[in-house]
């Protein structure tokens, strides 16, 4: 099975929870947004990851949604998003990510830090929804 874990990050809190993921799992390409965007086909899993700001995640992750839909809804989907205000994430999904998306990938709230700062520890990371999720697609 072949897995690609892609994350964009700003101050680096989305970048540390990609790589968590990417810890847990027996095999898979990490992929900096920034820096590439792979051929999503390529993949049988495919996680996407991105910090948020003004209520909305960034853009390379939001084109990578919005022009792989049929793709990504033809595949087991993960979105795996950080932001620091938990009761505005629904809001967020709702405006960034794609209907058909939503109903078809499974999206994690994986906490983060607080605007301009850099991550220090993982105590904000939520490692259980993490580890609950990778367990539930038979990632870990
Ligand atoms: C300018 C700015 C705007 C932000 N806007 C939001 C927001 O609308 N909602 C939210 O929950 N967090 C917001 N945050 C907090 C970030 O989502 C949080 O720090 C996240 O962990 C950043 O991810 P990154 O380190 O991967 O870039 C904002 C941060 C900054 C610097």
């Amino acid at each position: 099975m072949k897995i690609a874990v892609m994350y964009i990050s700003k101050t680096g809190s989305t970048q540390l929870c990609a790589e968590y993921i990417a810890s847990k799992l027996q095999d898979c390409s990490l992929f900096d947004l920034d820096r590439e965007i792979p051929c999503l086909s390529d993949f049988d899993v495919l996680l996407i990851g991105s910090g948020v700001r003004m209520g909305k995640i960034y853009k390379p992750a939001k084109q990578v949604l919005n022009d792989n839909i049929e793709t990504l809804i033809a595949k087991k989907t993960i979105i795996f998003l950080c932001n620091f205000y938990p009761e505005t994430i629904q809001k967020t999904i709702r405006n960034s990510i794609p209907n058909r998306l939503i109903n078809h990938a499974k999206i994690i709230k994986c906490g983060g830090i607080s605007p301009f700062s850099k991550p220090t520890n993982t105590e904000w990371l939520n490692c259980t929804e993490i580890n609950e999720v990778l367990t539930a697609f038979c990632l870990m």
